[in-house]
């Protein structure tokens, strides 16, 4: 039997403004899963910490009852000061370590402000590769750009760009083939649900996750040491997956009720991670749209609840797959490095994502040391220096706007400083111990197009300077992505054959 792609049911979006909104993987089609007839894995052949065979059981042998019970709250697309505060509202509970839950941020470029990027990252959270534009079928280019300015203008070291997720969940072996390329360690936008909910595992020997689509051929796809974390679907009272925004597809009791019967599955079962997956559009209050209040407190809420039950952690996927590398019972977790939550001590206010505790600009990093980058559409801050015009696909690392004579000028960060230590206005590192050192060994970002000639260094542009003084705040709702209030399931079961 075949089915046809759920491209086909993704592309039916709705408009609820002015701007082109579009869903991102609601539901799955149901019963989709189920265990892949071409997925082949030899467990002896494949070992930790580098290779790892799907499967449904956890990793090293450790018993389902020993195992920590991971959950993964996730957040896509522009990062903003009120979609932030949300995030934190989500993130409000603690790991039985005493540290915040930590979450990830798969990050689209337009609209996003790179100061609040830089805040993210530096308070522990993960920051990851949504593209520049949030396309269907993204080019390696759209991929890249988001590489390069999540670097450039947040600071953050190339190493520790780890993931991608597809736009619209839409990926392919072609995307696969090229996040490999381009030096990621982790994707995450295929679906698990009941029949083929496995652990995260490599894509040595191919895909295991969404096999109905033809992904799990392996001649397709063939990637030493790239991890696959699923998704993990809850399905809701009519069996139906639901993916993205669960929060979405009923009541807040309903949704509530399925989201803990399907936790307990995991929970009670072989503790596969659980995920919560959100486009935090849908939990902000913006003038003139319903306010999502209830919606939000349902999700907190259930959050809350979860964060009361033994052996719950809240990580980011990269932290997941550290313990993935080297799995240790939930009784050694807390003191794994990778759990630890010290925040730098610098000893001096540096614009690194954190706020000196003197300063109360809620929601904003370090703000007294920020640049105000104002372009046509987009406005952001910055620790590093602005770009001489607004940041394109083709472009999207312009020619600084001063030079580096300039006593504004910013140092970027270097190779073997991590941002949360490096100083931008004295170009200098504040790590003195063997502890916070680092060294960057990523694959360099190619920003180069083929038909371009000299690479990302030299603008095209006119080298308009934007203004220092204007209003940075002037983000507008439009930008968003993601603001559809409909479930596509109906769509999907007529698509079955
Ligand atoms: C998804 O990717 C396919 C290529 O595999 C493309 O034809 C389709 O337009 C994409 N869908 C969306 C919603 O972008
Ligand atoms: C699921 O719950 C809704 C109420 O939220 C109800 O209308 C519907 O009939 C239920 N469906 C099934 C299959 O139980
Ligand atoms: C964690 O604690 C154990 C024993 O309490 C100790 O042996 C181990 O070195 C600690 N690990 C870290 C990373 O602190
Ligand atoms: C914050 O700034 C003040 C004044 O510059 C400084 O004395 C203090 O150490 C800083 N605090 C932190 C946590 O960096
Ligand atoms: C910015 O806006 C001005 C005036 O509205 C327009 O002339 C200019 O072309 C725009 N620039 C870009 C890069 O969109
Ligand atoms: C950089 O990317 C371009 C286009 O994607 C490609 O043609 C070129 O070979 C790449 N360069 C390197 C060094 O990988
Ligand atoms: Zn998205």
């Amino acid at each position: 039997m075949k089915f046809l792609g759920i491209s086909a049911a993704i592309v039916s979006v709705l408009c609820l403004t002015q701007s082109v909104l579009a869903q991102e993987g609601a539901t799955a089609p149901a019963g989709a899963g189920g265990a892949s007839s071409s997925y082949h894995c030899d467990p002896n052949a494949c070992k930790l910490p580098n290779c790892l065979c799907a499967s449904q059981s956890p990793p090293a042998g450790l018993s389902p009852k020993d195992v920590p019970q991971f959950v993964t709250i996730t957040f896509d697309d522009s990062i903003q000061a009120k979609l932030l505060a949300t995030a934190h509202e989500m993130l409000n509970v603690k790991n039985p370590n005493g540290c915040p839950a930590k979450g990830s941020w798969y990050v689209s470029m337009e609209y996003t402000d790179f100061s609040l990027v830089q805040q993210w990252y530096a308070n522990g959270n993960e920051v990851a590769d949504h593209t520049f534009s949030h396309v269907g079928n993204p080019s390696a280019q759209e991929i890249a750009a988001a590489r390069a300015m999540l670097h450039k203008y947040a600071g953050i070291p190339l190493g520790k760009i780890k993931g991608f997720r597809a736009p619209f969940l839409n990926y392919t072996a072609d995307t696969l083939n090229e996040i490999s390329k381009q030096g990621f360690h982790y994707d995450t936008s295929s679906t698990a649900v009941v029949d083929d909910c496995y652990w995260p595992y490599t894509l040595d020997n191919g895909m295991a996750n969404d096999c109905w689509t033809g992904i799990c051929d392996p001649d397709k796809v063939k990637l030493p040491g790239v991890w696959e974390i699923p998704m993990y679907a809850v399905n809701d009272n009519a069996s139906t997956p639901q993916l993205m925004d669960v929060y979405l597809a009923g009541s807040v009791s309903d949704v509530t009720a399925w989201s803990n019967a399907n936790f307990d599955r995991h929970y009670n079962g072989n503790r596969q991670p659980f995920g919560i997956y959100v486009h935090p559009t849908h939990l902000t209050t913006f003038p003139g749209l319903e306010d999502p209040s209830a919606l939000k407190k349902g999700v907190v809420d259930f959050i809350q609840s979860l964060a009361g039950k033994p052996d719950v952690w809240f990580v980011t996927n990269e932290q997941l797959l550290q313990w993935m590398q080297n799995p240790v019972p939930a009784s050694q977790l807390a003191n794994q490095s990778y759990m630890k939550c010290e925040l730098p001590n610098t000893g001096k206010e540096i614009c690194n994502g954190l706020e000196n505790i003197t300063i109360s600009d809620a929601g904003v990093a370090s703000s007294n040391l920020l640049n105000a980058c104002n372009f046509n559409t987009t406005n952001w801050g910055t620790c590093y220096n602005c770009p001489s015009v607004a940041p394109t696909l083709e472009q999207p690392t312009p020619e600084d706007h001063v030079q580096s004579n300039d006593p504004s000028y910013r140092h970027p960060v270097p190779d073997n400083c991590d941002s949360v230590w490096w100083d931008p206005v004295a170009g200098a590192c504040l790590c003195t111990s063997s502890g916070c050192a680092y060294k960057d060994v990523a694959v360099p970002v190619n920003t180069s197009t083929s038909s371009s000639k000299g690479g990302n260094a030299v603008s095209s542009g006119t080298g308009q300077k934007p203004s220092e003084n204007a209003d940075n705040n002037a983000i507008g709702l439009a930008p968003v992505y993601g603001l559809v209030l409909s479930s596509v399931a109906g769509m999907i079961a007529t698509l079955w054959l």
